[in-house]
């Protein structure tokens, strides 16, 4: 049987791995000193999750997502994205109940059915953060804030963030007229999805991505000049905040957000050394979507980070590939016995070790420790098990050290730290 990974599908090998247990582990870092704790979320929900959440006439969900009857004929889909999931796991537990403001983090698995490309696949690591509970811009800041220090720390160079805000329910429709006024005489231009989007959504037609549609939008208004006061102060007081922390961003007016359920703030960071697919994180508030899943009026706002696109940006300068402390070769039946009970022994006090088998012979042994970067290296043969001493091979510095085997642990210990 020949098989392979699905179309926009990948392993992440075990190289790599280690590159995303250091984003993940700086995200968990990050996250902690600004108080988010983590949530775990299922990768499969119930298909209308996300049509309510994400809307009906977004890309997502009218051409993106993995969806099927599973064996009992209901609809289940597996999550396009882990915000729609999140607020239904807070209503459904009723985390509404509890003090607000509330804060949580997740990572894992997203799946939408788009055109793989580089940096773009079918199924693709997110890590989020959401925090329910808090109208008040300085939040909206701190998420921002807290992003920018993520990336510092990270070691992303060149983003830029983008920022705007997109209103409410009170002043998007003043919008939407007006885009449908300057949208009605070229109509004929858009593609069919954006002729129907016209009178069910016209704002998704700013983010249709076919070509004449998005050369026919040219010049249409934006929506910073229709809104409301409420919004136009929140979006004035969050400017000021980011000037306050001294967070540069750029204003981009035109920033459309894949999803419908976004309100006010809207974020995108972009990085230039990406290609098409340039976004590396991107986020928002949306204050009305606990209400939408049957819970009280709670604001929200979070944002999420495509991993694999964070992956590639620092992967040339990543070196904290994690490497065996020690290798034993060990020579002959008796060193073998000695070698598992030893290396057993070594473990269980916390070093990373790794042996040769019965057989094979020291110069293949030495390649083994060489190939998995081992930092020591040991070689135990009847002469060793006698003298109760073995020579320490630093395999860095290159030189070797006379140790007695019993210390050979507190020695280890002592060089590691
Ligand atoms: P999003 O903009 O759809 O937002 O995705 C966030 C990030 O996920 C993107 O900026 C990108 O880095 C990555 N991403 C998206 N699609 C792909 C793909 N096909 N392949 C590789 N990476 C991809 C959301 O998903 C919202 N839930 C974010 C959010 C959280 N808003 C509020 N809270």
């Amino acid at each position: 049987m020949k098989v392979k990974a699905l179309k926009g599908i990948r392993d992440i090998l075990a190289l790599e791995s280690y590159l995303w247990y250091h984003i993940e582990s700086l995200c968990r870092e990050v996250f902690k000193t600004y108080g988010y704790h983590e949530i775990r979320l299922p990768i499969i929900e119930a298909t209308d999750v996300f049509i309510r959440s994400i809307g009906e006439t977004t890309d997502i969900v009218e051409k993106e997502m993995y969806t099927f009857q599973d064996k009992g004929d209901r609809s289940v889909t597996l999550r396009p994205e882990g915000t729609a999931s999140f607020v239904r796991a807070f209503v459904e537990h009723h985390l509404y109940t509890e003090p607000l403001p509330q804060k949580y983090y997740y990572f894992g698995p997203m799946f939408r059915y788009e055109r793989p490309q580089a940096g773009r696949q079918r199924q693709f690591y997110q890590i989020g953060i959401e925090a329910l509970g808090v109208k008040d811009p300085k939040l909206d800041a701190e998420v921002i804030s807290m992003l920018k220090t993520l990336f510092e720390k990270i070691g992303l160079k060149d983003t830029i963030f983008e920022l705007t805000s997109i209103g409410c329910s009170q002043c998007r429709p003043n919008y939407g007229s007006a885009l449908k006024n300057f949208l009605k005489n070229r109509l004929s231009l858009f593609c069919e999805d954006c002729q129907r989007r016209y009178e069910i959504n016209p704002l998704r037609i700013l983010d249709c991505k076919v070509k004449p549609c998005i050369e026919a939008r040219q010049g249409s208004p934006s929506i910073t000049d229709f809104l409301c006061s409420d919004c136009s102060k929140h979006f004035e007081r969050l400017r000021d905040y980011l000037n306050l922390l001294k967070i540069p961003y750029t204003l981009n007016p035109n920033l459309v957000r894949g999803l419908d359920y976004y309100t006010k703030t809207a974020f995108e960071v972009t990085s230039e050394s990406l290609g098409a697919q340039n976004a590396v994180a991107a986020g928002g508030r949306y204050d009305g979507l606990v209400e939408e899943f049957g819970g009280p009026p709670t604001p929200g706002i979070g944002f999420a980070i495509g991993v694999e696109r964070i992956a590639s940006l620092i992967k040339n300068s990543f070196t904290g590939q994690e490497c065996h402390d020690l290798f034993i070769c060990p020579l002959g039946h008796e060193a073998s016995d000695k070698t598992l009970i030893f290396a057993e022994e070594l473990r269980a006090k916390g070093l990373w070790v790794e042996t040769g088998y019965e057989g094979a012979s020291l110069r293949s042994q030495m390649r083994r420790a060489n190939r998995i970067g081992a930092r020591y290296v040991i070689v135990i043969g009847e002469d060793e098990i006698k003298k109760g001493e073995v020579k320490l091979k630093d395999m860095i510095g290159k030189y070797e050290t006379t140790v007695d085997m019993d210390k050979i642990c507190e020695t280890l210990i002592k060089k590691l730290s």
